[in-house]
């Protein structure tokens, strides 16, 4: 019976979700590693758990480490160490180094987190990565643009949801940026890389030991950037009806070749049974540019859309292939799309709602479900908004339009 050790820093409606998967397995010896006290965890999800070990920071790897000892000694040796957040990634990589438990380490999770290692691997295996440099000083950075021309993106070097990244398209930008204290140095090197002008995709794969069985992709409407830099915008996330029109088809060779780079030898392994997220680039001359990847399930809502695509519970599913290296393909039915719901104006709180009847009017049967933002809610910090839409559709036009229904007619204030 296979002992996963499941890292939740708190427990978290999503992390909740995940884990109450785990939980739902047959033949798995569930313990939990948390920040929170264990009194927090769920009531439903106490019967399945064998041990719990609570840890300051599930940000450092030590203490990722002394917690599987501690679990290995208590319940048994340790055969999958796992966690969903981007974050925990290398440091959960670094624990199971130090414990020696199967899975992704710290070299391969690098590749994952490291924004110029990720895209130097993957140059290096012949996949097509925008240009880029890791720059540790102003002067990288303008011979950088000097080489490639404005515009230019700037990014940490492992980032996450769009966070301090920046377009720049001129001098007075870059000046701009350095007035604000965003600087390279060598103590902070920053990734930055040519603009790329395209749509943007995703593409969710499941491998197991290596191999792709499955995959999903969805577009971004408009790109994270556009939907930082443009507060007020309510975006969506689309998911195609069609599974085997070329545009996705065309990228499936360059997302197995990137993901054989990205794993390297640890493909076969247990490592290498994992659902990934990559996010790629669609130009308009047909060319396929990769942007970046996640050895972890994708988030804005994504793993809800695939499935409600594939009529299936994505979160059992992942859980089944992290503890058991199985997974069962299963068929597109629907096309689904998400929309996030977020507001105009200043101020730190919700303080007005509006058009929510015509939206679900208008979009009908279309409407999953839907998570309206609240009067006197506080204002989101991450870009994901105070509520979302979740639609299905039997095409991806009626969903396409099931989800600018929702963005048309709901209107939010901040004040
Ligand atoms: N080279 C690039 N060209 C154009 N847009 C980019 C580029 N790199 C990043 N972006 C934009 O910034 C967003 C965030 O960058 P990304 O590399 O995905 O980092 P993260 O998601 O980890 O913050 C992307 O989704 C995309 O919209
Ligand atoms: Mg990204």
């Amino acid at each position: 019976m296979p002992h996963v050790a499941f890292v939740a820093p708190h427990f978290l409606e999503t992390t909740n979700l995940y884990l109450a998967s785990f939980a739902s397995l047959d033949g798995v010896t569930l313990s939990v590693i948390s920040e929170d006290p264990q009194e927090a965890l769920p009531a439903r999800l106490r019967p399945h758990v064998a041990g719990y070990y609570r840890v300051t920071s599930s940000l450092d790897a030590d203490a990722l480490a002394a917690a599987a000892r501690g679990l290995t000694q208590t319940v048994g040796r340790i055969d999958r160490l796992v966690g969903a957040l981007e974050q925990l990634q290398v440091p959960m990589a670094r624990a199971r180094d130090a414990v020696d438990i199967e899975g992704i380490r710290d070299s391969v999770a690098q590749s994952f987190r490291d924004k110029d290692r990720m895209k130097t691997v993957l140059r290096e295996s012949g996949i097509p990565v925008a240009r880029s440099a890791l720059c540790e000083s102003p002067d990288d950075l303008r011979e950088f643009v000097n080489l490639v021309g404005f515009p230019v993106i700037v990014k940490p070097q492992a980032g996450l949801g769009t966070r301090d990244t920046f377009r720049v398209t001129s001098d007075a930008d870059l000046a701009a940026l350095t007035g604000r204290g965003v600087v390279p140095s060598r103590a902070r090197p920053l990734q930055v890389e040519e603009f790329v002008r395209a749509r943007e995709h995703t593409c969710e794969t499941v491998t197991v030991r290596g191999v792709p069985v499955w995959r999903s992709g969805t577009r971004y409407l408009p790109t994270p950037l556009e939907v930082v830099e443009n507060p007020w915008i309510q975006y969506c996330v689309l998911l195609p009806r069609e599974d085997e029109e070329t545009v996705w088809t065309k990228f499936h060779p360059i997302n197995a070749a990137a993901l054989a780079a990205l794993f390297g030898p640890a493909a076969s392994t247990a490592a290498g049974s994992a659902l990934t997220h990559m996010e790629w680039f669609l130009r308009e001359d047909g060319t396929a540019l990769v942007n970046e990847v996640g050895a972890r399930p994708p988030g804005v809502g994504i793993m809800p859309l695939m499935s409600i695509a594939h009529e299936t519970d994505l979160y059992r599913d992942w859980a089944r292939l992290i503890a058991f290296d199985q997974f069962t393909p299963r068929k597109r039915r629907w096309a689904a799309g998400a929309a996030f719901l977020r507001g105009h104006g200043g101020g730190t709180r919700v303080v007005s709602v509006k058009g929510v009847e015509d939206a679900v009017a208008a979009s009908g049967s279309a409407l999953v479900e839907l998570r309206t933002p609240k009067v006197g809610q506080a204002r989101a910090t991450g870009y994901e908004g105070e509520g979302v839409a979740l639609v299905r559709h039997a095409t991806t036009e009626g969903a396409r339009r099931a989800l600018l229904d929702v963005i048309e007619k709901i209107q939010v204030r901040y004040g």
